[in-house]
């Protein structure tokens, strides 16, 4: 297949295997983003978006920010790389001290992985790690959630719970792993904030553990919100009750904060939001604004002391790390973040915008064919009523939003908002309004 004549379109589109794309479509209709400043995106046709999805999830800060582009600058002139293992330089240290700093109780040690499923992948091994320290080789089982989202390598995609990720994959995903149910309940359709029903959903940990053994199970798993599956907000109790049943069971509480984690709900973290301290807590995307590659991994110092101890003095305690693990360039955006999160204090930002935020995406209730509103914070989730078949739907009115001047993320039928930190209350009306064109005009084709 050929691109057009347009300057801004490769003149092959055939080699590049996009990811989660309707490859077939796309290079016969491309969306192609050309330009990127502040909160808005500039397509290749010249037509100008608003970027309602900050990207994925990943640009809360906006486009094109000069200090996080001059911090990679200098530091590539300076240092553009070193060996992560068994050597070091100062940057990573500093960086995960600040980390530690806006992490909750004692998640003070910091692993650097390259992305969110590798952050989710190491999550992982050091809970197994930790229970061989212990002595205790039969902890070898997690439990996740349906319609979960931790990433796409094995681990990380069989403790999610999204059907369509996994069917194809079923032969080799990672044995021993059980799922609590979601905690989307039809009374939660168009509940603002955390819906007052649904704590006891968190039991079905309980009943896992009573059917094989809590002492077998390692840890358990779960975004604070689900994020990717449309946003699932945690009914009120429910990630405390979580928290408790663990704890009986000594099974380790990991809070994947991908998404949630840097600011999206208004705390740091969402830990802090709901007042629930998980074991481990794994952070990618809004870490260097979405611009560098890089996950990272906060553990319990407990757990990096037991690993540790198990190994005499000059031997390495975690057989585990990437090439790209806490490289100067990732590590140099990522500071550059913290010191904008702290000058603008971007956090008490998002609180003072949510309110606003999540009033303007209920007010799409009256739209016929949207069958369900979620939100909190800066995150919201739309679902919008199937067409035919599962997703064909939400696609349409994904490429209708992108018509009307706004971005967003479909996953299947439902839609994912998540405007910016930087938004302003104008830009907010307009990724409504734009929404609400874009979803207008999906229901007038019908
Ligand atoms: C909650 C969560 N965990 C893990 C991941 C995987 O991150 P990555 O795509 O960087 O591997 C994602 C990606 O969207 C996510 O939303």
């Amino acid at each position: 297949m050929k691109g057009s004549n347009s300057p801004n379109i490769p003149n092959s589109l055939n080699e590049h295997w996009m990811p989660f794309t309707s490859n077939k479509d796309f290079k016969k209709n491309p969306r192609l983003i050309a330009n990127a400043k502040g909160v808005y995106l500039k397509a290749h046709d010249g037509t100008t978006l608003i970027d309602g999805s900050s990207g994925l999830y990943c640009n809360p800060l906006g486009h094109g920010r000069r200090e996080i582009i001059e911090a990679i600058k200098n530091q590539l002139e300076q240092l553009d790389y070193t060996m992560p293992f068994q050597q070091g330089y100062g940057g990573s240290f500093e960086l995960a001290t600040k980390i530690a700093q806006k992490t909750p109780e004692d998640l003070n040690r910091i692993f650097y992985t390259i992305c969110g499923s590798t952050a989710v992948e190491t999550a992982i091994k050091i809970a197994i790690a930790y229970f061989k320290a212990k002595g205790d080789d039969k902890r070898f089982r997690f439990v996740g959630r349906e319609r979960g989202y931790h990433g796409m390598n094995i681990g990380s995609l069989t403790v999610g719970g999204m059907i369509n990720n996994v069917k194809a994959f079923t032969s080799i995903l990672m044995p021993g792993v059980e799922h609590m149910r979601h905690t989307f309940l039809p009374d939660h359709k168009f509940v603002k904030g955390q819906p007052e029903t649904g704590a006891e959903l968190a039991d079905d940990l309980e009943t896992i553990a009573q059917k094989i053994g809590g002492e077998n199970i390692a840890a358990c798993i779960v975004e604070p919100i689900a994020g990717s599956t449309g946003t699932l907000i945690p009914p009120k109790g429910y990630l405390q009750r979580l928290k408790k049943i663990c704890d009986k069971h000594g099974i380790l509480l990991i809070f994947d904060e991908v998404v949630t984690g840097w600011g999206r709900t208004g705390s740091a973290f969402a830990a802090q939001e709901f007042g629930v301290t998980p074991d481990i807590m794994t952070m990618a995307k809004a870490t260097t604004n979405g611009i560098v590659p890089m996950g990272v991994v906060a553990v319990r110092e407990s757990i990096y002391e037991e690993v540790m101890s198990a190994t005499p003095d000059g031997g390495i305690e975690l057989f585990h790390g990437y090439t790209y693990s806490g490289i100067p360039v990732a590590v140099s955006a990522a500071l550059a973040v913290q010191k904008i999160f702290e000058e603008e204090d971007i956090f008490n930002k998002v609180k003072s915008m949510r309110d606003y935020f999540q009033e303007g995406l209920h007010s799409l209730k009256d739209l016929e064919c949207v069958e369900s509103i979620r939100g909190y914070g800066l995150l919201g989730g739309i679902d919008i009523k199937m067409k035919d078949k599962p997703g064909k739907a939400g696609y349409d009115v994904y490429k209708k939003c992108f018509k009307a001047g706004v971005n967003i993320k479909p996953t299947g039928d439902a839609l994912i908002i998540a405007p910016p930190f930087v938004c302003e209350r104008k830009h907010i009306d307009e990724i409504i309004n734009k929404l609400r064109t874009g979803i207008s005009n999906h229901q007038k084709s019908k």
